[in-house]
């Protein structure tokens, strides 16, 4: 059995014994307060900058919650795509037996979707939307826009685990979002640990045209630059009581030490495998 189809096999055989049914997990409670963290103080995006003096602790906390439901909401319509786009190429990607396991990644993430736009609506009345623009169609081998599609995955699962991983963490936040972000945690642990394998797996077939490197690396950098980008809202600036939610967001952007915080807390670890595959990030 090679490495990828063994590693599938045991994921799959973990995503069977932990079958927990999200939608009878949780013990949802009345309402979330206000005056408490909705996510960690550290993962705010004004965090680790010197604008975030302009702020009093109430507004921070109030910016905490609405960057929590930015988060989820994100969770939530990247999942929708998430799924839509696996289930595209379902039939077609060459993974022989691993394929087994994306029968999990989408039971999973349907449940995932559920939760997060579920948590959103009750609590705070609304999703935001999926601003994501429409990439244009590069014409691309079959090869090139499965790696592509497991690729952008990966962006999107290791940003949100971090955010995981820091939640669950901190006791400062509301013990039940500290709930959801572990549950989530649990289960995105293994979708990371298949798509680094399946990509290193499909990355000889996606490379195998010449200039395929640069191509594959244009569009993951704005991938990148979207998933990075859509961390930063101006209607939950906006929504938690803060003016000019576009500057707001411009500066903080542009700030170092946010690019820097992108670059090795966000993107470290995606970075060094596309690095080792042969892809050319910026
Ligand atoms: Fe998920
Ligand atoms: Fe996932």
């Amino acid at each position: 059995m090679n490495t990828l189809l063994l590693r599938a096999d045991n994921l799959s055989k973990l995503s069977v014994k932990k079958h927990n049914v999200a939608f009878a997990h949780f013990d949802w409670p009345d309402s979330i307060p206000h005056d408490t963290w909705w996510q960690s103080p550290d993962l705010l995006t004004p965090a680790l900058t010197d604008k975030l003096q302009n702020y009093n602790q109430q507004e921070l906390m109030e910016l905490s919650r609405w960057e929590c439901i930015n988060s989820f909401s994100l969770n939530y319509t990247g999942e929708l795509e998430l799924i839509q786009e696996v289930s595209r190429i379902l039939d077609k990607v060459k993974l022989d037996e691993a394929r087994e396991y994306l029968f999990h990644l989408i039971d999973e993430e349907n449940q995932h979707m559920w939760y997060f736009r579920k948590f959103c609506l009750d609590y705070a009345g609304k999703v935001y939307p999926n601003k994501k623009f429409q990439l244009e169609k590069a014409s691309l081998t079959p090869a090139q826009d499965h790696f592509l599609v497991f690729a952008r995955i990966l962006i999107f699962e290791e940003v949100g685990h971090y955010f995981n991983v820091q939640n669950a963490r901190d006791d400062r936040v509301h013990p039940f979002i500290r709930e959801i972000n572990q549950e989530h945690y649990r289960d995105e642990s293994r979708h990371i640990a298949y798509g680094r394998q399946v990509l290193e797996h499909l990355a000889a077939d996606a490379l195998a045209e010449e200039g395929s490197d640069r191509l594959l690396a244009a569009q993951l950098d704005k991938s990148i630059a979207i998933n990075i980008g859509a961390l930063y809202n101006p209607a939950a600036y906006r929504d938690a009581g803060l003016q000019k939610g576009m500057q707001i967001r411009d500066a903080l952007l542009s700030d170092p030490a946010r690019i820097d915080f992108h670059e090795t807390k966000l993107l470290g670890n995606f970075k060094r495998l596309m690095e080792r595959i042969g892809i050319p990030l910026s």
